[in-house]
């Protein structure tokens, strides 16, 4: 069970001309058991929130609080922002030349859980989540994300979701590029994971179509690095048909 609470977050990031504030003031809060979606047009921060909460070193938290189950999140590093049970897929996954993905995960796992997992169990868990994402068992061996195509990439993060299986879950586009089959196997990955009681999930997506699969509890909408509106499902709708005009119009 946790509760992801994020309260007037603002964040800065260092340019050229100095430091500029994308972040105004989000306030957010994902129980445990819900799913949020966070919509909004390009550049609005959504990615800046996602790596502000999973503590990417690029930005600078200006003003705000983040807790995960009232533990000050932002005090704390990476790894331990993981082990309190944070997973962050990101919009654009890194390579890790040199490094197969079952060494990956597996060494993730070990960090997280404080020994590691019991070769033959994990080795068929491992087996059993890149199936179900429909990726070849050879992927096992493969660097992480070296040469893998966007679809790969994102079922690739999907798998790690469901072996690390955090508290709550970050995911940044992880529809992005996925085609009709991909989408609806990724879906399916994170229902499994948000089925589980008390897991939250913050999913930021341009489009409804993965909203038809994963049901958000609520969606809200980001403009100019604030949260501009909230809704149910509906909202999502509404914004497909009506685009952003109104909320970039009434923040002007
Ligand atoms: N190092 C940087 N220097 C200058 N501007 C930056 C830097 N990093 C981020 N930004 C700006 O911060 C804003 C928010 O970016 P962010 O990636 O969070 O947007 P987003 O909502 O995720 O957009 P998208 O929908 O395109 O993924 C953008 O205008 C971006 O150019
Ligand atoms: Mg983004």
């Amino acid at each position: 069970m946790s509760e992801l609470e994020i309260k007037d977050l603002q964040v800065s990031v260092d340019t050229e001309d100095g430091p500029k504030e994308i972040l105004k003031g989000v306030t957010l809060t994902i129980k445990a058991g819900e799913t949020h979606a966070i919509m909004g047009p390009n550049g609005s921060g959504k990615s800046t929130l996602a790596y502000s909460i999973a503590g990417h070193p690029k930005y600078t938290i200006t003003g705000g609080t983040v807790t995960l189950d009232g533990e000050d999140l932002l005090s704390m590093t990476v790894d331990e922002r993981a082990r309190a049970g944070l997973f962050l897929a990101m919009q654009y996954p890194v390579e890790v030349p040199g490094v197969s993905v079952s060494n990956f995960l597996r060494t993730a796992k070990t960090a997280l859980d404080g020994e590691a997992p019991k070769l033959r169990t994990w080795v068929k868990d491992v087996n059993k989540a890149l199936e179900d994402l429909n990726l070849d068992p050879t992927f096992g061996t493969r660097s992480v994300n070296e040469g893998f195509s966007g679809g790969e990439k994102k079922r690739h993060e999907i798998a790690q979701l469901e072996l690390l299986n955090p508290q709550v879950a970050i995911l940044d586009e992880t529809d992005s590029g996925l085609d009709i089959d991909a989408l609806k196997v990724v879906s399916e990955g994170v229902n499994r994971f948000r089925a589980q009681q008390g897991k939250g999930v913050l999913l930021i997506t341009h489009y409804t179509r993965i909203l038809r699969y994963i049901t958000p509890d609520h969606v809200h909408v980001f403009v100019d690095g604030k949260v501009a509106a909230s809704g149910g499902p509906e909202l999502a709708e509404q914004l497909e048909a009506e685009g952003y005009d109104r909320y970039l119009k009434a923040g002007v």
